[in-house]
């Protein structure tokens, strides 16, 4: 069986206060109200409060019970030395840090993020032993012109098709269709499943079967508690990458607690 994920990317959001009170939310609550303690909860804050989110997200006398993991939202392609403003892998390591999102489509549109970036980030991840989330995903022009498997397999092969495959292995794969996110308009079912299999089916044809079986590949676009039932419920989809319902532990809770019974 493969892990079940559900991270949350708060993107740009939260000042210091409520950053700490929504993570001491998530931890008391994720502690009496998750249902399948099989489901790995990542939590992605900015990268200011990732100290305090690792203070709480484990249990003050029993550091072995842990509510949710740490992870960030980006990291520097470059390893250290006069970057200014960036935040190396060696440095998110040094924090404990144990994931981190790469290659979102708002890295990729407004920053400028390409494919050959997205490969420099995942390896200098993989060097620091933080697990990359990697994101792929078309735009709206994109899927009106049929050309999502396209768009898709470039990302996978310019940024990720490079590694070995021991490497590859520790990925998670995050597919988020740009049109869906921020947008209340979630991918159905089928079509987030057909996208996530045909991604597995990339990965099959590059590293073979069993590594195929193995990684993880999230759904992310307007993924809330009401449509995340029937999208975790798709044979390829293993979880969620979740943005604007990850500030609200009501609805991030609800989002963990959606897997199958
Ligand atoms: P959304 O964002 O859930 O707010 O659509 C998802 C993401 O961008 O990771």
């Amino acid at each position: 069986m493969r892990r079940k994920i559900v991270a949350g990317n708060w993107k740009m959001n939260k000042t210091f206060q409520e950053a700490e009170d929504l993570l001491d939310e998530l931890a008391g609550r994720l502690n009496e109200e998750q249902e399948d303690q099989d489901v790995e909860v990542i939590v992605c804050p900015p990268y200011l409060y990732v100290e305090m989110a690792h203070d709480l997200c484990s249990d003050e006398d029993d550091a072995t019970q842990v509510y949710y993991s740490v992870g960030v939202q980006d990291v520097s392609e470059h390893d250290k030395g006069a970057h200014t403003g960036e935040v190396s892998a060696a440095m998110l390591s040094s924090m404990d840090v144990e994931y981190c999102i790469v290659g979102h489509s708002e890295r990729r549109r407004y920053f400028g993020e390409t494919d050959a970036q997205v490969a420099r980030k995942v390896e200098q991840l993989l060097q620091n032993e933080i697990t990359p989330i990697v994101c792929c995903g078309e735009q709206a022009e994109d899927r009106e012109a049929g050309k999502q498997f396209e768009v898709i397999g470039r990302q996978l092969k310019e940024g990720l098709f490079n590694l070995k495959p021991l490497d590859f292995s520790r990925l998670i794969i995050a597919y988020e269709p740009v049109w869906a996110i921020g947008t209340g308009k979630t991918a159905t079912p089928e079509q987030a499943q057909e996208i996530h299999a045909w991604i597995r089916n990339q990965i099959q044809e590059q590293y073979g079967k069993e590594i195929a079986r193995v990684i993880p590949i999230l759904y992310g676009g307007s993924c809330n508690a009401k449509t995340a039932k029937d999208l975790f419920a798709q044979p390829d989809i293993d979880g969620g990458l979740i943005g604007g319902a990850s500030l609200n532990a009501d609805d991030f809770i609800a989002i963990v607690n959606s897997f199958d019974k």
